[in-house]
């Protein structure tokens, strides 16, 4: 018999641990940190063990990974997309030396090209004679899902190769973002009130993954390409074809083919795709360590991406072909990483701050601590629900984690090492900016300020109407709208726009050229159309999508009049959004915010398309067979409107080929030609 408080407990885990799944692979938003995340599933596996009798299919023990979005198609890799076997120290480095060694069973020199391990998510990208087809992330290694339409917005992926390329070249690689771009995507996500990314991998999958390509375009993801799938076919003169880390056996034509990965870097660098950079040659495998302790320190702070380890790769082909793999991994690479660093420092104090929406967030103070090359001194601690899972106190040593990402976790605490002086976290009854009753909605962990005047509120709301997809006011940062709201000077967004070079002047170390500039900043801002200006606004639940729906549908007056029922008659505005916009603009703070912003001459007019939606521009389409959602008629109509062409013919110069049913000879042309060819699914998500 399992005692009924174990039962318990395991199926709470159990309920965790899958809601976890859910969110991580599902929505792309996983809600703790990886370690905390193992320690769950390590807790349950143990309770398993010693309570065999609980043992259940559905526990999450007996699944390997989650489930793969419905919202992809799945496709199969022509050839396994396999992984690397990881060593974590130096000693490991040199038993798998040992090993290709023992298996090659000759002396030969091995010289070695290592490359930072990105931690991206892995992608292959087909290119047919030169022309980008598909693009499908990795899976289970068989089947991965087919993000075509995504990858194709993301300006840094070449849509063309440059000449030297093989007829077929299913090129693999990392897709990530630069620490920048990452740190520029949470900071308007803070802005807008909604939940940051827990790192830049999580975020890239996140910006990859998206129904809508228009936002994957935005988020300026970058592609590393590192190994191959398949190089197929003569291009130049005749040759003997490499066997990359995974290649493709079957298929040994070419011409001109690289013999070596430091060769292959850079014939795919010569075809315009981006390579991992900085790469090492080494000769020895002494030389490969000194790589590796070197990285950690001196080359990772510096990357600006994020990287795991390093990946020391067997530079010549021909020793990889006698390598050849094992079922998971090729024997010619090595993933060395470096274990995730845990350092304990101490809970100085636990402050609170206030979001946009008048969210309550508890944030560590810690003593400051090194931490895989940067000092930290604070760190979220999300809510008091993540609180109470760590036992936290103040005063308590606590591990902090922060494993080649760029925030750092509190994962735990060292309870050993309580004296008796440590003391409870206590639940702020009043909002720590104004002072004012806190509330906690039904339902949500969160506790939230009410008080629309609350200054760290309408500081947060300010640096989101001025924020890049907002109003755009260069110049009007954290520490300007500090000085403006503190002052008095400004109590809504309205304010901003009656600022004077004096007013601003007033505020300490605000100089002549910067006030200047900034009022001009302002002055500009009050032509961005509508649909930034609602965004900016910061209604809950309107994102940039739902105001540029918006903007297309009402004018500002007219929408600040709207009923829920006008609202939701409208495509895509369901009726969260509906009754949210309707009950923002009743608000008495903005009742008499919508008439100053009007005379402060903002285009409140109606747009006839949402901002910049020409995302088609200069590219051509020719359609073949017969489309099931759409009449021929109304698939033309639609990418004209989005600034393509419509035309009959099939050349080189066309962009894409979209065959429905029954396509005719264009598709062969197509074909013939290297030009893109979308089914119907793919052309609806491009030309939505
Ligand atoms: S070579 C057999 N080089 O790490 C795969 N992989 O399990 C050969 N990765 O999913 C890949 N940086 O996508 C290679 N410089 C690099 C890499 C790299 C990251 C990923 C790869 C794979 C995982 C290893």
């Amino acid at each position: 018999m399992i005692p009924r408080k174990i039962r318990e407990e395991i199926e709470k885990l159990r309920r965790e641990i899958l809601r976890l799944d859910k969110l991580y692979y599902e929505e792309d938003k996983p809600a703790v940190p990886d370690s905390a995340y193992d320690g769950l599933l390590a807790k349950l596996k143990a309770l398993e063990e010693k309570y065999p009798e609980s043992r259940a299919p559905e526990s999450p023990t007996q699944r390997v990974g989650g489930r793969p979005s419905a919202a992809f198609k799945p496709v199969r890799h022509a050839v396994a997309m396999l992984s690397l076997d990881n060593a974590f120290s130096e000693a490991e480095l040199r038993e798998w030396e040992e090993r290709l060694r023992r298996f090659l069973r000759r002396e030969v020199p091995i010289h070695y090209l290592i490359e930072p391990k990105i931690d991206g998510l892995s992608c292959a990208l087909t290119f047919e004679k030169g022309v980008l087809v598909a693009a499908a992330t990795r899976g289970d290694g068989e089947t991965g899902e087919d993000v075509t339409a995504n990858v194709l917005a993301i300006k840094s992926v070449p849509k063309r190769l440059k000449a030297g390329f093989p007829e077929v070249l299913e090129v693999r690689g990392e897709i990530f973002l630069r620490v920048e771009d990452f740190e520029r995507i949470n900071a308007e996500a803070a802005a807008a009130g909604d939940e940051p990314f827990v790192n830049a991998r999580n975020c890239a999958a996140g910006s990859l993954r998206q129904k809508d390509p228009a936002v994957t375009a935005r988020r300026r993801l970058r592609f590393f390409a590192h190994s191959y799938g398949i190089w197929r076919g003569a291009v130049q003169a005749e040759g003997r074809a490499p066997s990359g880390p995974s290649g493709d056996v079957s298929a040994r034509r070419g011409a001109g083919v690289p013999e070596t990965q430091r060769d292959f870097l850079r014939r795919l660098e010569s075809m315009g795709l981006a390579v991992p950079e900085p790469v090492w040659g080494a000769s020895t495998i002494e030389e490969a360590a000194a790589v590796y302790r070197d990285f950690k320190t001196r080359i990772l702070p510096k990357l600006g991406y994020a990287a795991d380890g390093i990946v020391v790769k067997v530079d010549s082909f021909k020793l990889r072909a006698e390598l050849g793999e094992t079922a998971q991994s090729p024997r010619c690479a090595l993933a060395v990483k470096y274990p995730a660093e845990a350092v304990k420092t101490k809970l100085l104090d636990v402050e609170f701050s206030v979001g946009r929406s008048g969210v309550v967030t508890p944030v560590a103070k810690l003593k400051p601590v090194f931490c895989s090359g940067v000092t930290v001194s604070s760190a979220t601690l999300h809510n008091f629900d993540e609180i109470r899972r760590l036992g936290l106190k103040i005063g308590d040593t606590v591990w902090l984690e922060r494993a080649g990402e760029v925030i750092p976790h509190v994962v735990g605490t060292a309870k050993e090492e309580r004296t008796g002086s440590e003391r409870p976290i206590v639940e702020p009854k009043s909002c720590p900016s104004c002072g004012g009753p806190l509330s906690r909605e039904e339902g949500f962990v969160a506790l939230r300020c009410d008080n629309p005047a609350c200054p760290a509120q309408l500081k947060r709301r300010l640096l989101h109407f001025a924020s890049r997809p907002g109003m755009d006011i260069r110049g009007l940062g954290e520490a300007v709208v500090d000085g403006l709201v503190d002052s008095g000077r400004v109590k809504d967004a309205a304010d901003i726009y009656g600022l004077s070079i004096g007013d601003l002047l007033e505020i300490p170390l605000f100089k002549d050229k910067k006030a200047r500039n900034l009022v001009g900043e302002i002055a500009e801002s009050k032509s961005r159309p509508l649909a930034r200006l609602l965004f900016a606004l910061g209604i809950p639940h309107v994102g940039e999508k739902a105001a540029g729906i918006l903007a297309e549908h009402l004018s500002l007056e007219e929408l600040a009049r709207a009923k829920p029922e006008d609202l939701a008659s409208i495509p895509e505005i369901g009726d969260v959004m509906s009754r949210a916009a309707v009950d923002y603009f009743r608000a008495p703070g903005v009742l008499s915010l919508v008439p100053r912003l009007k005379a402060a001459g903002l285009d409140f007019k109606r747009m006839r398309r949402p901002a910049g939606a020409k995302p088609l521009a200069g590219k051509t389409f020719v359609f073949t067979g017969g489309l099931r959602s759409l009449s021929r008629e109304e698939a033309e109509s639609r990418v004209k409107t989005l600034g393509a062409k419509a035309v009959a013919s099939v050349s080189r110069k066309t962009s894409y080929v979209v065959a429905g049913e029954d396509p005719g000879s264009k598709l062969d042309r197509a074909k013939a030609l290297g030009v893109p060819v979308l089914g119907e699914k793919e052309f609806l998500e491009l030309a939505k």
